[in-house]
């Protein structure tokens, strides 16, 4: 059974009909992944899995609306230039999905069961439609600009901590081992003795859904790229979040240093990211 088939031919049915779908096959694929492949580290991971869950998206995506364009990870040389590259050139498209067809490669590759897919709808650059599936816990979250955030059918709400004392606040640590990881790991460490926990689980679009769900109070990461947050984005906004670069300016899809809360901590966190000079700004 393909869970999460909804009917109709919007936007956002074909989102979720492409994320479910990939979402079943992903999970089928668990534990049997042979060939591993690296990009640009031996923490930087594509498999078979990666690339055939992209190809069938694209697929769906193409037979409903065949103009509109795509931008994928897979489809997009590994490291910061190149991403920057590709999105600079598809941000002005009039409508532009944007698709991490794994999100969390290394937890799907170890059998972790914390990984997800993440389809994004932008038209002029503005995210419309932002859409993640957790296949391993059959959860839809869904996203339309100006119509609230949902998982399961219920609207969802950022969560209502109002300290980083009484936070649960993540962190992500992208495979970039010279920029992008010792300032997550400075983050962490200044972070830390300041909040209720701190997590790491390794899926950069989820841990923006858990904010949307009021599962997490915040989450910043370093080192992003388009199709890791832009569907997450929207998740955010539309609970009632809010989503900045670490500077706390507005996030559009270029943005690659990301602080994402519940709105009431916000301030608290960028000021402590401005303290720490771990803004990567
Ligand atoms: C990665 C995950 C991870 C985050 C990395 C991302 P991928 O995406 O979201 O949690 O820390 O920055 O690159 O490669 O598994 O799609
Ligand atoms: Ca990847
Ligand atoms: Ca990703
Ligand atoms: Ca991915």
């Amino acid at each position: 059974k393909v869970p999460y088939i909804v009917s109709g031919k919007s936007y956002t049915a074909v989102a979720i009909n492409a994320a479910s779908k990939a979402g079943e096959w992903i999970k089928s694929r668990l534990g049997t992944v042979e060939q591993l492949n690296t990009k640009q580290s031996s923490a930087d991971l594509v498999t078979e899995v990666d690339k055939g869950a992209e190809q069938m998206i694209r697929r769906l995506i193409l037979t409903h609306f065949p103009d509109h364009a795509i931008l994928g990870e897979e489809g997009v040389e590994p490291g910061a230039e190149a991403s920057a590259r590709a999105l600079e050139a598809a941000r002005e498209e009039e409508y532009l999905w944007i698709i991490d067809p794994v999100d969390g490669t290394t937890n799907f590759v170890h059998s972790l069961p914390f990984y997800s897919v993440s389809i994004a709808l932008a038209h002029r650059g503005e995210v419309i439609v932002g859409v993640i599936y957790d296949p391993s816990r059959d959860e839809m979250f869904v996203a339309e600009k100006g119509k609230g955030a949902y998982v399961h059918g219920n609207r969802m709400q950022a969560s209502r901590e109002e300290t980083l004392g009484d936070s649960l606040v993540c962190i992500g640590f992208p495979p970039d081992r010279a920029y992008a990881q010792p300032l997550n790991m400075k983050i962490t460490q200044v972070l830390t003795p300041q909040v209720r926990g701190i997590r790491a689980l390794g899926s950069a679009a989820l841990h923006l859904a858990y904010v949307a769900s009021g599962r997490l109070s915040a989450y910043c990461e370093i080192g992003l790229n388009a199709w890791d947050v832009a569907a997450g984005a929207l998740l955010v906004q539309e609970s009632g979040g809010t989503i900045t670069d670490t500077l706390g300016r507005p996030y559009d899809l270029s943005v690659r240093h990301i602080a994402a809360t519940n709105t009431a901590i916000h301030s608290q966190l960028i000021q402590v990211l401005k303290e720490a000079d771990a803004t990567g700004l």
